[in-house]
């Protein structure tokens, strides 16, 4: 539905959106984290910006240029990328579409750690959970009015997708079967089902980062107009 993205569409409107992996340090040069490349985030700010939107785009470590008219904060873990989300609350709309890693090491250690030199015994590294960025700004005390999440799944990815916009407490997820070669994560093409808390499946087919964006862009401006 290319023809539905219109300029003008998000005039006046906050949209917030976070973008690319987290990084979580073991020690002051080394770090756990995933291969998100950041692109279909920085399209969708790029799409928000030109349907009119003021555009803050919360980004973990990526290499992709700014778009035009669009606020980068740029952050490193994911307790750095939560606490730059709340610091741009309120919005209109808060699009997730980083790959938060899931877990963090305890503690950064202070020093380089070394290897033991009287030893071959492997290491174990202690993690902990990382805060749910969209669960927590969805049932903010100033939660965006449009909270949107991304499922990328293998296996059952329509039903993992509608446990997370319920559990989550969403009014859209976006799901991609991450198991099709060429597609999704890292990749510049995607091909993505949209559900709503009625459950409706809404398949977009598959092309690039930049019309998925805007096709998606478009479905969040007539939500933002039509709440169902
Ligand atoms: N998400 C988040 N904070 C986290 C983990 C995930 O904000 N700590 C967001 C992602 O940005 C995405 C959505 O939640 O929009 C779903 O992410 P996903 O990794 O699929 O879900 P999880 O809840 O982490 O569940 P799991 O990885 O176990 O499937
Ligand atoms: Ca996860």
């Amino acid at each position: 539905c290319a023809d539905c993205f219109e300029r003008g569409l998000l005039t006046g409107r906050h949209v917030l959106i976070n973008a690319g992996p987290t990084r979580e340090a073991i020690d002051p040069v080394r770090y756990i984290s995933n291969h998100s490349s950041g692109k279909m985030g920085f399209a969708l700010a790029e799409a928000a910006a030109e349907a009119g939107a003021r555009v803050t785009l919360v980004a973990g470590p990526v290499s992709q240029p700014t778009p035009a008219r669009v606020e980068r904060v740029d952050v490193i873990s994911a307790v750095e990328m939560l606490a730059a989300c709340e610091s741009a609350l309120p919005a209109d709309v808060f699009i997730a579409s980083a790959a938060v890693a899931d877990y963090r090491p305890a503690s950064c250690a202070p020093g380089k750690l070394k290897k033991d030199p009287g030893s071959d015994d492997g290491m174990t590294l202690h993690m902990v959970r990382n805060p749910d960025i969209l669960a927590t700004l969805a049932n903010h005390a100033q939660r965006p009015g449009l909270c949107v999440g991304f499922a990328a799944e293998t296996d059952d990815v329509l039903g993992y997708a509608s446990d997370k916009l319920t559990r989550k407490n969403l009014d859209l997820i976006i799901a991609n079967d991450v198991s099709q070669p060429g597609i999704g994560f890292n990749a510049d093409e995607n091909a993505v089902t949209l559900i709503d808390r009625s459950l409706a499946p809404q398949p977009l087919a598959q092309a690039s980062k930049q019309k998925l964006a805007r096709q998606i862009i478009a479905v969040v401006a007539a939500r933002l107009t039509n709440p169902s």
